[in-house]
């Protein structure tokens, strides 16, 4: 009996969010902090999941009503997931599925598509199905809109591709900027932002002016372009201004909160080169980007600011395969 155990990657969104729903372009980098899926195939015909991080003990469902019902929130991702896979690469027999990760689910870190992609890689490692990158994205992609419906996909390709890409979604353009970890500090506020219901606000605030905020998302877009170009060439007090210009028109998106805001004028006050929220808004974390020798203040100053900060290196390594053991029975 053979198990395999793979990881991916959480992210943080570094420019360019919301307007990469509507396909334009934003830089996301992966965080070394990574959710890990270990699988085996089992005899009887069911999917079972040990969640122990997401309390989720000995759940099982037997193969021929996968995919319906009330599927709890913590195993939905991994069960669309293997609904889809299934549908490409049939299987006989079921799955024996675990979960642990590095991180909350509460950071807005990306666990959903993190635990997809690292399942889909397992899966294909198990069932010796080799899926290059661009197929692994279709898939989880598939399974991620199945749960959300909304989303661009940014997410999931940082969890594959690893590193600080630029991204135009579905996966149109993934390019690598750097694979060096950026001079950043995240502040989380304490507050669970709810991506979905924030992703429909603006698409209200679209629908309601559409010229106004497509222009918003155009203004994002150049700054996105320059943003690229400066990242790859390391002038990190360039990137930093561009960062507070994201931010601005991120407030004309109304997605800021007063607690963002705290540790972006904190960060700001504390010689960050620049800073904004990181994400959808509404709560999460802030990201602020920093010179080595002013890390430490800022990360001193956005430690007594709202939940403090989260330690992390960015520009992790994208999905790979963590062990392939083959069991005597
Ligand atoms: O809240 P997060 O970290 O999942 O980021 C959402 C980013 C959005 O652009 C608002 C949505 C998306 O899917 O790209």
């Amino acid at each position: 009996m053979k198990t395999v155990q793979a990881s991916a990657p959480g992210k943080l969104m570094l420019f360019g969010e919301h307007a990469v729903v509507y396909g334009h372009p934003c830089i996301v980098t992966a965080v070394d902090q990574r959710v890990y899926v270990t699988v085996q195939k089992s005899e009887n015909a069911t999917f079972s999941v040990d969640a122990p991080d997401l309390k989720v003990e000995s759940y099982v469902k037997p193969l021929n009503i996968l995919g319906t019902g009330d599927i709890p929130k913590s195993v939905v991702f991994l069960e669309r997931c293997y609904v889809r896979f299934l549908e490409k690469y049939p299987q006989t027999g079921g799955i024996q599925v675990s979960t642990k990760s590095d991180f909350s689910a509460k950071f807005g870190f990306g666990s959903s598509s993190a635990v997809t992609v690292a399942f889909a890689k397992a899966l294909s490692t198990l069932y010796g199905i080799p899926l290059e990158n661009k197929q692994l994205f279709a898939l989880c992609y598939q399974a991620v809109l199945d749960v959300q419906g909304v989303g661009s996909g940014f997410d999931i390709a940082s969890a594959i591709w690893g590193g600080t890409i630029y991204y135009v979604k579905p996966a149109k353009i993934v390019e690598i900027l750097t694979e060096k970890p950026l001079p950043l500090v995240v502040g989380y506020t304490g507050i669970k932002a709810d991506t979905a219901t924030i992703v429909k606000q603006v698409e209200m605030k679209k629908n309601a002016d559409e010229e106004h905020v497509e222009n918003i998302f155009q203004d994002i877009e150049k700054l996105v372009d320059i943003a690229r170009k400066e990242i790859e060439q390391e002038r990190w007090d360039i990137v930093g201004t561009l960062m507070n210009e994201n931010e601005e028109l991120l407030e004309k998106l109304g997605v800021n909160t007063p607690e963002l805001d705290l540790m972006i004028h904190s960060a700001r006050k504390h010689a960050a080169l620049g800073a904004k929220l990181s994400g959808a808004g509404g709560g999460d974390c802030m990201i602020a980007l920093t010179q080595s020798n002013t890390k430490k203040k800022v990360d001193d100053a956005l430690m007594q600011t709202c939940a403090g900060t989260i330690p992390i290196t960015t520009s992790a390594p994208g999905v790979r395969l963590e062990k392939e053991v083959e069991l005597r029975t």
